[in-house]
């Protein structure tokens, strides 16, 4: 690859071993981009960063939640590449439709944890080196959950509400450095996790994926891993050089 929207620049990508973060790091990649394919899951990152190949991708294992984890992915993207310019929070844990009188208090704090509590470190470790070089872009993927709500999906809205205010916070702090904060909000998408907020067997599953998430969607189809995947190459890039703080619905107008 010689030319593209991410040429010459490094970006750290979280939850990179499926779904949508798996779909930014093929796109960024295929853009030139040098992307550290981060997840909890090992095996999963390696096998993105093979599919990809090359010696722009590297893979590595990260628990977004744990401070000294978040150290370490990003000191790795510093010491393989030698630069940092994007920063995808991706990673994410879906709910299991709970009554709140029912929601444990350990369920909560994990939900909390991997889905909002990792921007903050994610964005810790990363932004004193994005200020020295005044220049930056981070992407956090919330949902439309954070913003219009589900009966039983009460943890996850409230993370991903909390990862939209975090997200516009942080636009305004860091605007005077070049760091610039987006989001995007996907509605349901066709990843592994979308089956993983219904409990049930298979035939429940799939039943319960048209009639809540499907006929919730008026374009009338799931949201692709890619159609997040072009969304963040445009919050990533120069193309939106004088966005920041915005929250973009990639739902097909769940969110209207
Ligand atoms: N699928 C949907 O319908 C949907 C809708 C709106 C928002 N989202 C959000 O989009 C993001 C991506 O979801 P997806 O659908 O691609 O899910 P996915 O389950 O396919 O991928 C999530 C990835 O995150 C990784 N992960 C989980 N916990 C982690 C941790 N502690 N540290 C590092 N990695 C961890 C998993 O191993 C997995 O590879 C998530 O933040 C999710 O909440 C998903």
């Amino acid at each position: 690859m010689t030319s593209g929207l991410l040429q010459g620049r490094t970006a750290i990508v979280t939850g990179a071993g499926s779904g949508m973060g798996r779909a930014i790091a093929k796109l960024f990649a295929e853009q030139g981009g040098q992307v550290i394919i981060a997840d909890l899951n090992q095996e999963a990152a390696e096998k993105t960063a093979k599919e990809i190949g090359g010696s722009q991708v590297f893979a590595v294992k990260v628990d977004v939640a744990d401070d000294l984890s978040v150290a370490k992915m990003v000191k790795g993207s510093l010491t393989v590449f030698g630069d940092l310019d994007i920063l995808v929070n991706c990673a994410g844990i879906p709910q299991v439709f709970t009554p709140i009188e029912e929601l444990s208090e350990s369920q909560w704090d994990k939900i909390m944890n991997v889905n909002t509590k990792s921007i903050f470190l994610t964005v810790k470790h990363a932004v004193p080196y994005m200020k020295k070089k005044n220049k930056g872009s981070i992407v956090n993927i919330a949902s439309i959950a954070g913003v219009r709500a589900r009966p039983g999906l009460n943890a996850y809205c409230a993370s991903k509400g909390a990862a939209i205010m975090l997200t516009k916070a942080l636009a305004l702090e860091l605007a005077p450095f070049q760091i610039r904060v987006n989001a995007i909000n996907p509605g349901p998408a066709e990843t592994p996790m979308l089956g993983q907020f219904i409990s049930g067997d298979q035939q429940k599953i799939e039943s319960d994926k048209k009639n809540i998430f499907l006929s919730s969607i008026p374009l009338g189809s799931l949201i692709q891993p890619e159609d997040i995947a072009h969304a963040a190459l445009y919050l990533a890039s120069d193309l939106s050089r004088k966005v920041t703080g915005e929250i973009l619905n990639v739902d097909g107008g769940r969110g209207i």
